[in-house]
């Protein structure tokens, strides 16, 4: 297949960090003529892997072939065009999209006009797409994340040309506003409100996929969110790799406790916040959470590690300290406040001593719940050139210990609940069991429940009747 390549990524480049406010483009909705023609019997399939900032590229990427006539279908074989829309956090996350395109193969071989997109974090690492691109010939356009409000342009072109595309820049990026969208929920949203990250952790890969941290501005965000409200939307989470970032790059004079407080006067039932660095939480933040009713009292909050020497060589900003008297802020002045978080087992040369202090900010934080993943090295950040003297079958001892010691809160907190009523937004059928139903509390506990379909979308009362470690059993009851 012929191959034309507009950019490859450029760790150097990525890394660059240029001062100042950020691009921000306003979008004009335009289609071809060639487009609208040639969506017009063609299907598409998409699978997003990792975080919401990807599941939010999804609804875009789903806005604009949807916007120009194509279908979506869920089955990988009736599509004329395969998106993996793919994740670079952990080497599990590529594995699993090797494998994926691995097994379209053959699909390719039956159906020569197929498309198969590459986007995502994934391209974005140099030798992680040089691979891409010598092992599976068969791909047809590769983009990375600055680069999808393009899409339709790179469909046309290979659909046009047959030729294979690479279009993958690595750069602080801008603003893209305008970008039709189609959401995956009706009654629960995202709105993404700062891009990118500047924090550098040393084991992270994010910010050189993602970018500088870019802030939309504050009326962007507003408008965004009421039309949402217009439209019955019932929960919007506000996303950003840091939402506490958020404004410091405009020069609107606003921070992300402003920010909050204007989503929240609009009157949207439940407001959602993700993810917060404990660096920069500020108190008038906490302040806000606390006093407006409609933000739910549930904060998601990476510690990472409980040692201060693994901080530091995380490059966290933060000792075991700080975050404990962060938390401890928090606890006092937000009534019923639930608390997750993400913990790093094995990070390079982590000591017996190291997890212990792990264990003992988690056992003293408490948490709701937490995610916990054994540490991965990522290429070209700066921990992956540090020496490991860690072995695999201690790193995994260590993660299964630290699990235990979270289920103990973890399971306390979802006990402490049995026998009280709690508002749940029912978000459709349990995953497990289509007799029951699901959806979370304002802390974000799943609860599963009877009833009926109909409920979908609605803020109910349920009682809580049983608990398990990460969910409950409930009965809806009578406002
Ligand atoms: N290895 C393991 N976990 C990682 N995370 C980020 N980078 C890595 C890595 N290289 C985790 C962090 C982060 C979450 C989204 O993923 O805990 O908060
Ligand atoms: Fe990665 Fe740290 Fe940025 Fe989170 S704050 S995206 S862990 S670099």
């Amino acid at each position: 297949m012929k191959e034309k390549i507009i950019n490859k990524p450029d760790m150097v480049k990525a890394r660059n960090r240029h001062s100042g406010m950020p691009d921000i483009v306003y979008l004009e909705d335009s289609a071809s003529a060639f487009l609208l023609e040639y969506a017009k019997d063609k299907k598409y399939f998409i699978r997003t892997y990792g975080c919401q900032a990807n599941v939010r590229d999804e609804e875009s990427m789903r806005g604009m072939l949807e916007g120009v006539g194509f279908s979506k279908v869920e089955k990988e074989a009736e599509a004329d065009i395969i998106i993996l829309n793919t994740c670079a956090v952990r080497e599990n996350a590529e594995d699993k999209v090797y494998g994926e395109i691995g097994n379209l193969k053959g699909l390719k071989q039956k159906k020569k006009d197929l498309i198969i997109v590459l986007c995502g974090c994934i391209p974005e690492e140099p030798e992680i797409l040089e691979r891409i691109l010598n092992v599976y010939p068969y791909v047809n356009l590769i983009f990375g994340t600055h680069e999808v409000y393009k899409l339709l342009n790179f469909i046309e072109y290979v659909a046009k040309h047959k030729e294979r595309l690479v279009a993958v820049e690595s750069k602080d990026g801008e603003v893209y506003e305008g970008l039709p969208v189609r959401r995956t929920s009706s009654h629960k949203a995202f709105v993404n409100i700062i891009y990118g990250c500047n924090k550098f952790c040393t084991y992270c890969i994010v910010p050189y996929t993602r970018g500088k941290e870019r802030s939309r501005r504050f009326d962007d965000v507003l408008l965004e969110c009421k039309e949402l409200i217009d439209q019955g939307y019932k929960e919007i989470t506000l996303l950003g790799q840091n939402v506490n970032a958020y404004g410091k790059d405009l020069d609107e004079g606003k921070d992300f406790a402003d920010l909050l407080e204007a989503v929240a006067k609009l009157g949207i039932p439940r407001l959602r916040f993700t993810t917060s660095h404990p660096w920069d939480f500020t108190s008038k933040m906490i302040d806000i959470i606390a006093k407006c009713d409609n933000i739910m009292k549930f904060i998601h909050l990476p510690v990472q590690s409980g040692s201060d020497d693994i901080l530091k060589k995380m490059g966290r900003r933060y000792t075991s300290k700080d975050y404990i008297n962060l938390v401890n802020e928090m606890k006092k002045k937000i009534s019923g406040l639930g608390l997750s978080t993400d913990i790093i087992v094995g990070f390079p040369n982590e000591s017996d001593e190291d997890f212990q202090k792990t264990l003992d900010l988690v056992d003293e934080v408490k948490y709701d719940s937490a995610f916990t993943f054994i540490y991965s090295p990522r290429r070209g950040t700066p921990a992956a050139k540090m020496e490991d003297a860690i072995d695999k079958e201690t790193k995994s001892r260590r993660f299964k210990e630290l699990v235990k010691h979270l289920e103990v809160s973890v399971s306390a907190s979802s006990e402490s609940m049995v026998g009280k009523i709690y508002d749940v937004l029912v978000d459709g059928e349990s995953k497990n069991d289509d007799q029951m139903l699901s959806g979370y509390t304002e802390s974000n506990k799943l609860v599963h429940f009877k009833g009926d379909i109909s409920l979908v979308g609605q803020i109910i009362k349920v009682k809580i009747l049983e608990s398990h470690t990460y969910s409950l059993i409930g009965e809806k009851v009578d406002e």
